[in-house]
Order: structure tokens, then sequence, then C-alpha cells
């Protein structure tokens, strides 16, 4: 018989991989500890945007017409550890406010709410990302606190799913990590992923280190890449060349690839920033600060990008941001979402209206969001609107509907035609041809 499969944590995370394994044929048990996540996720909705999860969880969730009823929710750790065989950990694991360190209390609630009540043979696998040496601390934990003893197992199997693209990242993984003490675990994973591995998914079994600092240091492998383009881009503006042509050049050779070399104004969201962090904080704990300490500069010359954005907005307008109308177009972190989590898009939007322009900005499906953090900008329900009257109108977040937008009709509405592309993927030919001034970080100016 399948083993039976409970996830605990339904964010992002945690409600995609809940569906996924119902996708997959298993009977799944969902928990999280807010009642209304709950109360939403069995309607077959979900608090994020997220492409095609909600029509996953409909064929699923059980009560909903035409459903498979295989997936259903509860914010009971009895009835979890009464339901499942196999229990992944799906919690947040966000930057402690005011330090670099990973705030782990989630992820050790959740092991010190499921472990007392797991008396029989169970696997718990962690897929948050942690600091390494955390799966063999909550291991032991597990071990000491589970009636089941021995036959409780923790095992670690991280996730590399990208928002935006969650569910077929999930479906369709381009590996998959596992990181276990003893076969049984091994075995166990191997069943619960048979599906991509049968599709040729690379499976690597790892010790329970190794599969953590898979995580962290692809994260910061990533983040290095885009940090990179970005230090070319200062460079290029200061002798004059075009980063965009760098890059498509640089990618070409396949030792170096093309992805993730995206110049623009940097990387943000609920990982990437804090997780190259708390990298730095747990290789100070281990007593090898040095050995990333590069990723010190990797977190500046990306902060930096911000900055640089709202200099370029301020030297376009003639000085000074005081009284200027400025239409921002994308608050999300990244396009096909809508988190706001340390969001460049939004950081600069705030920035210049703190320094006396008046800021208009619309997304496509981040506007309430948004609006939560900095409710003292204006929104706009549509590009347009928040271009009229703009003396200038700066592209933070590449949704395909902005990259579609005709230069021409915008133009008629603006006060000044002037565009900022903070994220390089607008044609600045057809702009130029339009009347616009284009203008972005790392590219000549004309
Ligand atoms: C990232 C990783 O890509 C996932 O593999 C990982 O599972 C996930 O973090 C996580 O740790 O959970 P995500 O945060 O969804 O995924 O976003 P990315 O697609 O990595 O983009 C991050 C940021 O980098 C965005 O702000 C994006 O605009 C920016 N970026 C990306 C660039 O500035 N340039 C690029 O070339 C690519």
């Amino acid at each position: 018989m399948s083993p039976k499969i409970t996830v605990i944590g339904l964010g992002y995370l945690g409600a995609t991989h809940a569906a996924a394994m119902a996708e997959l044929g298993f009977e799944v048990l969902g928990l999280d500890i807010v009642p209304e996540k709950i109360e939403l996720l069995t309607r077959g909705e979900t608090p994020i945007y997220e492409p095609g999860l909600e029509d996953m969880l409909r064929r699923h969730v059980a009560g909903l017409p035409g459903s498979t009823g295989r997936l259903s929710f509860t914010t009971s750790y009895a009835a979890v550890a009464e339901f499942g065989d196999i229990h992944f950990i799906c919690v947040n694991t966000p930057q402690k406010p005011g330090e670099y360190a990973c705030d782990m209390s989630y992820v050790d609630s959740a092991v010190d709410s499921l472990a007392p009540h797991l008396t029989r043979p169970s696997l718990v696998v962690g897929k948050s990302t942690v600091p390494v040496g955390s799966a063999a601390r909550l291991a032991r934990r597990v071990a000491e606190l589970a009636p089941a003893g021995d036959a409780a197992e923790l095992a670690w199997n991280p996730e590399f799913l990208r928002e935006g693209f969650a569910v077929d990242d999930t479906l369709h993984p381009d590996r998959i990590v596992a990181g276990v003490t003893g076969e049984r675990a091994e075995v166990l994973l191997r069943e619960v992923y048979a599906g991509p591995l049968g599709d040729g998914t690379p499976f690597i079994v790892t010790d329970l280190p190794t599969a953590e600092l898979v995580k962290t240091a692809a994260n910061a492998f990533l983040s290095t890449k885009i940090s990179f383009i970005n230090a070319m881009a200062e460079i290029c503006e200061t002798a004059g060349g075009d980063v965009v042509k760098l890059a498509e050049a640089l990618g070409h050779d396949d030792r170096i690839g093309k992805k993730f070399l995206r110049a623009g104004i940097g990387f943000g969201g609920g990982c990437l920033p804090k997780d190259i962090r708390a990298f730095m904080a747990r290789a100070g704990e281990l007593g090898a600060p040095e050995a990333v300490a590069f990723l010190r500069e990797i977190d500046s010359i990306n902060m930096r990008r911000r900055v640089y954005m709202v200099d370029l907005t301020r030297e376009t307008l003639g000085g000074s941001l005081l009284g200027k109308r400025v239409a921002v177009l994308g608050a999300a972190f990244k396009p096909d979402s809508d988190d706001v989590r340390d969001s460049p898009a939004l950081n600069i939007a705030g920035q210049l209206h703190l320094q006396g322009a008046e800021v208009t900005v619309h997304d496509p499906k981040a506007m309430e969001n948004a609006r939560r953090v900095f409710p003292t900008l204006r929104y706009a329900d549509s590009p347009t609107e928040a271009a009229q009257g703009a003396h200038a109108v700066l592209h933070l977040t590449e949704w395909r509907e902005f990259r579609e937008l005709d230069p021409a009709a915008l133009g008629e509405v603006v006060g000044e035609r002037h565009i900022l592309d903070g994220r390089n993927t607008l044609d600045p030919a057809l702009w130029r041809k339009a009347g616009w001034t284009y203008r972005a970080l790392g590219r000549p100016t004309a």
C-alpha cells in the first residue's frame, strides 16, 4: 500500500507540495496552524498567486465537485500523526529581525509539536531551507520525543521550486536530493518520488549536512551569478559598454550559460537575500566565516542596484525628485508572483517617494500586498492610469503585459517621455522610435 503523506506548513512550498503529492496519487493531509488558511484551502483557494496551483488543488481537495478527494486539511498534529507515514516539514525559515541568521522557531516548533504523537514507524522529512547542522539536531529531537523511538526517523529533502513555476518545478524537478541516515528513509523517498524518478529525474542520496548544503549552495551560486553580471553593469556604466550585449555574448559559452545573467535592479524575494545572509551567519558559527565572506560583497552589489536606480531616475529628472510624478510598473519581486517580500521594485518605489517624488504603482497581481507594505504610495489599476502625467515611467518587474506595452499609446498620456528599464527587457529601439528617452543600468544612454 502507498505510504500516506502529510505536509506541515501550507505556504508557497507546503501548499504546492501537498497538492503535487495528491496529483502524484497519494492520500495527503495538510496542516497549518492558521485556521483561516485551512478554510481557504478547503475551498480550493490559496492566499497566494501562483499559476496553476488553484487548479491543481481543486482537482484533489476532498468535498469539491469532481475532485479525487485525496487532499484534506487540518490544524491538529494528533490527526497528522495518526494519518501519515511520511511527514513533510514545509514551514518557513525567515531572517531573524536585526540579524543575518535564520529564524528556526517555526521548524523547531513543528518538530516539537509532531514528534510526541509519533507512536508508530514514520519518517519526518524536512524540506524547509535551514542552516547546515539543523537536520542532525532535529533527528536527535525526533528520536528523543517520539514514543516510537528509533522507528521515527528524519531525512532532509530540500526543495528547489521557483515562485511562478512552483507547480511545474514540484511535479518535474530537475533533481531530487535525499539526505538520509539509513536505507529505510531512502526506500520511502524513492517510493514518494517514483513518478518523477520514472521520468528520469536524477536522485542524489547524501548524508544530512550535504543535503542541507545543496540548497544553501544553490541559492548562493544563483545570487553570485546575478550579482556578477550586475557588477559588470557597474563597469559598463563607467566604461560606456552595454551589459545586455555582454551577457548575451558570455551566455554562449555553455560553461557559463545564459540563465541568471539578466542585469538590472537585482534579486529580491523571500529566498535568495535571506539565504545568503543565513549562510554567512552559519559559516561564522562553524568557525569558517572566510569561506563565504564573498557573499557580503554579493549582497552589497545587489543592494546598490536599488540605490543606483533611484539615482538614475533623479538624474533623468534633472537632478531632483521633489514634486516629480513617477509611474512605477511592477511591485512583485518577480513576474508571475504576487510576492513583495524584499522586492527591489517596491523598495525603489518607496525610496523615490521618501525623496519627494509622487509615486504611482501598478502591478498585475501584487497590488494588495504592496499596499499593505507601503500604504503611502499611490496605486493605479492599469499601466496607463499609473502613467498619467508622469515625468518618468520605471519598468521594475518584467511582467509580460509591461513588455508588450505600446510606447506610442503610453506616450500620449505621460507628461514627459522618459522610460527607465530596471529589468533590461524592453526594446530600446522601439521606445526611442516613439520619442522616448530610454535609460537602463549598465547600458549606453542613446
Ligand atoms: C529561488 C531559487 O531560484 C529556487 O531554486 C529556490 O527553490 C527558491 O529561491 C527558494 O529558495 O525557495 P525564487 O525566489 O522564486 O527562487 O526566485 P528566482 O527566480 O530565483 O528569482 C530571484 C530574484 O532574482 C528575482 O527578484 C529576480 O527578478 C532576480 N533575477 C533572476 C535577476 O535579477 N536576474 C536574473 O538573471 C534572474
